[in-house]
């Protein structure tokens, strides 16, 4: 459930038409429905009320500082992936003793900064990374808490691009291997190990994949605690789907019963869990609203050239992605099969392909549902656009929580040499 909704022919979110937000704003610009989130953020947390446990957001999937704020109001944790979002989630006063830090790729410097921020845990990826934390935290008079990502080799069953725990993956070690790379590890003077990290993939519609990951897990943990190697925090990743057009993903309450009865043993004795979920938190509370430029023919459709493109939203265009798109005004007017385009000169620039739609004029306002998760995140300024507003609506009132940004935002920090200059 969401707060876009139908009030007579008009869309709007809570109590504001977003024709309003597109008068005041301008397009494009993403629209984020403050209610969803916290309801969303709780639906998951609470599943797991009865449980031990630490929700940690992934930021990647929406990192504005206000909708960060929400869930560090709410209790929420981070999961963050560079020292760019571990500031933005400090900067929005999320508790460093809830965010972990997960990515093949971490740098000296990323790692010394969240050592002075005193994070939970790295999520540890490589033999190498190890070291150099180690390494970093001998330098900073610290110690660093580890737990180390395991790749559980099971098959998501979700897009290639977004699979994470198969084998052929470049995250985390093998399974296999897993055991070895704790026994390193706990020999290391500047590392505490204290978990394990497994994440397997996004948009998740089944239950399987999770618990088949979460069985082989627990035989590792039983087989760690054999060599008195303690895993305190199990952080079981992000991943849970949502409804784009047509899937049934699980509830996280669904999730949390059927996890339960296999985790309860380590629960019991003193273990914590970690949940990474980023797109099932903010996915449906957030839309793209764009207006329509132009329309005109095409083959096999006609075209409708849109004021948003694949700089604003490029999940069409990587990952072949449905957005359900709706009229912001319902007219009663005959349906039509479109493409809906943006500007960008690319020919993968399109937000739908042979999509039914209500015939479509220029200056009609359309939304591009569930675009609240990698949307903004992933948005560039290819063809030197400035990327587009961000607005949360509370109730009846809204505000802008990221400015359009300017002709001048775009080449901020770049420089013509002296020599140039003549
Ligand atoms: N934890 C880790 C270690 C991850 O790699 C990810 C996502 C998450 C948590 C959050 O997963 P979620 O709950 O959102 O599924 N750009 C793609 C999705 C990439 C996901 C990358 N990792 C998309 O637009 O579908």
């Amino acid at each position: 459930m969401h707060a876009f909704q139908y009030r007579r022919q008009a869309l709007w979110c809570e109590e504001v038409p977003l024709s309003r937000i597109a008068r005041t704003v301008g397009t494009p610009c993403y629209v984020y429905s403050e209610r969803t989130l916290r309801r969303h953020f709780r639906a998951f947390d609470d599943a797991f009320g009865a449980l031990s446990h630490i929700t940690a957001f992934a930021v990647k999937a929406n990192s504005n500082v206000a909708i960060l704020r929400l869930f560090a109001q709410e209790g929420g944790g981070a999961d963050v992936v560079s020292g760019g979002e571990l500031y933005r989630a400090l900067a929005a006063g999320i508790d460093p003793g809830r965010i972990v830090f997960a990515g093949v790729g971490k740098q000296a410097k990323e790692i010394h900064d969240a050592l002075q921020a005193r994070i939970l845990m790295f999520n540890v990826e490589s033999h190498q990374e190890l070291e150099l934390i180690d390494k970093v935290a001998r330098h900073c008079g610290r110690q660093a808490r580890v737990a180390l990502r395991v790749n559980p080799d099971i098959n998501p069953q979700t897009h290639p691009y977004i699979s994470t725990g198969l084998k052929k993956s470049k995250f985390g070690v093998s399974i296999r291997e897993a055991l070895a790379f704790y026994r390193v590890a706990s020999r290391l003077r500047h590392v505490e190990v204290v978990g394990l990290h497994s994440h397997i993939g996004s948009q998740i519609t089944q239950l399987g994949p999770f618990l088949d990951a979460v069985k082989k897990i627990l035989r590792l943990i039983e087989q760690l605690r054999a060599e008195w190697i303690n895993i305190r925090y199990l952080d079981l990743g992000g991943g849970l789907g949502i409804t784009y057009k047509s899937e049934t993903p699980p509830h996280p309450r669904a999730l949390a019963k059927a996890l339960t009865p296999l985790l309860k043993p380590w629960l019991l004795a003193g273990g914590t869990l970690i949940f990474e979920p980023g797109r099932v938190i903010v996915g449906n509370a957030g839309l793209l609203l764009t207006e329509v430029l132009y329309v005109k023919s095409g083959h096999p459709h006609p075209f409708v050239v849109v004021d948003a493109g694949m700089n604003d939203l490029i999940r069409p265009s990587l990952y072949d992605a449905y957005h359900q798109i709706l009229p912001v005004a319902r007219r009663r007017v005959r349906a039509q099969t479109v493409d809906v385009v943006g500007p960008i000169c690319e020919s993968g620039d399109f937000l739908a392909k042979g999509r039914r739609l209500p015939q479509s004029r220029p200056g009609e306002l359309l939304a591009v549902m569930s675009a609240g998760a990698y949307g903004f995140a992933m948005a560039s300024n290819y063809n030197a656009r400035p990327r587009a507003a961000e607005v949360l609506v509370q109730g009846g009132s809204f505000t802008v929580i990221r400015r359009r940004e300017s002709y001048g935002d775009l080449i901020r920090g770049e420089f013509i040499p002296p020599s140039l200059k003549k």
